[in-house]
């Protein structure tokens, strides 16, 4: 049995990410959890001919009434995805949305230490480079963090970097791999372009404003859905590749898949202790090896070029604010 759950099923990514966990034929059951609309959202799926058994779940109408829309949707979970939160309009950053989203992946971080703390936990809700510190410190104020199973969802950088390299290298995007580390915002979005493979040659020009678009492509759905949100389609897309991933690995043992995350650096301490010695941060958006369990290895930044330690040292001051004002958010909490 593989009980997939995604909180803030009803949403923008939440409709189309659970579509496409519900044609995950390794998920047996999807679990939808929201605060609006989630029971239409799994009726309508529900009559999909896949595996997956749909249920959707709602919070209690009464105020103080104990949450068993989200215990129930939470327990016996394998995999977990939050999209809950709001997202951008024109003119915000990723941080503007702290002060709501924080609270809300506060409380559903509480749910899941609560109910099921043994689960793969995929935060795609924004700024993913404060959430994703704000989830492991509840888990750790409840004993059950493990950082092999927590990540901070960034594969839609890694997607737009496969498209938009593809549109000058000529190579198929499927085929093209770029890894992306650092965070997930501005600049501390650091493609690593020396890196890409199939390998190509690109000129200044090209790194510079590859690199800028690549940084900012979030802002180019944003400006174009005109205050109507932003990415929610193709991160539906990033969220289930990601989550496949993780499935194959957990699930059907697949070894060494590669991806790249945000993720707390304790996950491997042999390579995370490696980057941290570089960039002086418990959190990186790392290239990682999956297994049974979760992260197996965390890559070393290697062989940067002169201007991606650029890139690198800029982003590290932002990188480093965003993660303590995730973690000082639950400190100050207690
Ligand atoms: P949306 O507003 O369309 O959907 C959010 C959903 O969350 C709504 O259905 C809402 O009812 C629900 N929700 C709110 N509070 C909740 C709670 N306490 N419990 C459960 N559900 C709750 O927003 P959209 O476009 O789906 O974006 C969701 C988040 O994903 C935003 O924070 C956005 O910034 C982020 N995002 C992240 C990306 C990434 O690469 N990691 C890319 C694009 C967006």
């Amino acid at each position: 049995m593989v009980k997939a759950v995604i909180l803030g099923a009803a949403g923008g990514i939440g409709q189309p990410l659970s579509l496409l966990l519900k044609l995950n034929e390794t998920v047996t059951e999807l679990a939808l959890y929201d605060i609006v609309n989630s029971p239409g959202v799994a009726a309508d799926l529900g009559h999909i001919n896949t595996p997956a058994k749909v249920t959707g779940y709602l919070p209690p109408k009464e105020k103080n009434a104990p949450n068993d829309g989200l215990k129930n949707a939470l327990t016996g979970a394998h995999i977990i995805i939050i999209p809950a939160g709001v997202p951008r309009k024109p003119g915000m950053t990723r941080d503007d949305l702290f002060k709501i989203n924080a609270g809300i992946v506060r409380d559903l971080a509480t749910g899941i230490a609560q109910y099921s703390p043994k689960a793969f936990i995929l935060i795609i809700s924004n700024p993913v480079n404060s959430t994703t510190p704000i989830v492991a410190e509840v888990l750790k104020k409840h004993n059950v963090f493990d950082p092999k199973k927590l990540f901070g969802v960034t594969t839609l950088d890694l997607v737009r970097a496969s498209t938009f390299t593809g549109e000058i290298s000529g190579h198929d995007s499927r085929d093209i791999r770029v890894p992306v580390v650092g965070g997930h915002s501005g600049i501390t979005i650091i493609p690593l372009l020396s890196k890409i493979s199939p390998s190509y040659s690109f000129s200044k020009e090209q790194i510079d404003s590859l690199t800028n678009r690549i940084q900012y492509g979030g802002d180019e759905v944003v400006k174009a859905k005109d205050g109507a949100g932003s990415a929610t389609l193709s991160m539906a897309q990033a969220g289930a590749r990601f989550a496949d991933a993780i499935l194959k690995a957990s699930v059907k043992g697949e070894a060494r898949l590669i991806e790249v995350s945000y993720v707390h650096l304790d996950a491997d301490k042999d390579g995370g202790d490696k980057i941290r010695a570089t960039v002086g941060l418990d959190y990186f958006s790392s290239t990682i090896e999956l297994g049974t369990n979760g992260i197996t290895k965390i890559h070393p930044l290697e062989n940067l070029t002169a201007f991606e330690d650029s890139l690198l040292k800029a982003a590290i001051p932002e990188l480093r604010e965003n993660i303590n004002k995730g973690v000082a958010f639950i400190k100050e909490d207690s």
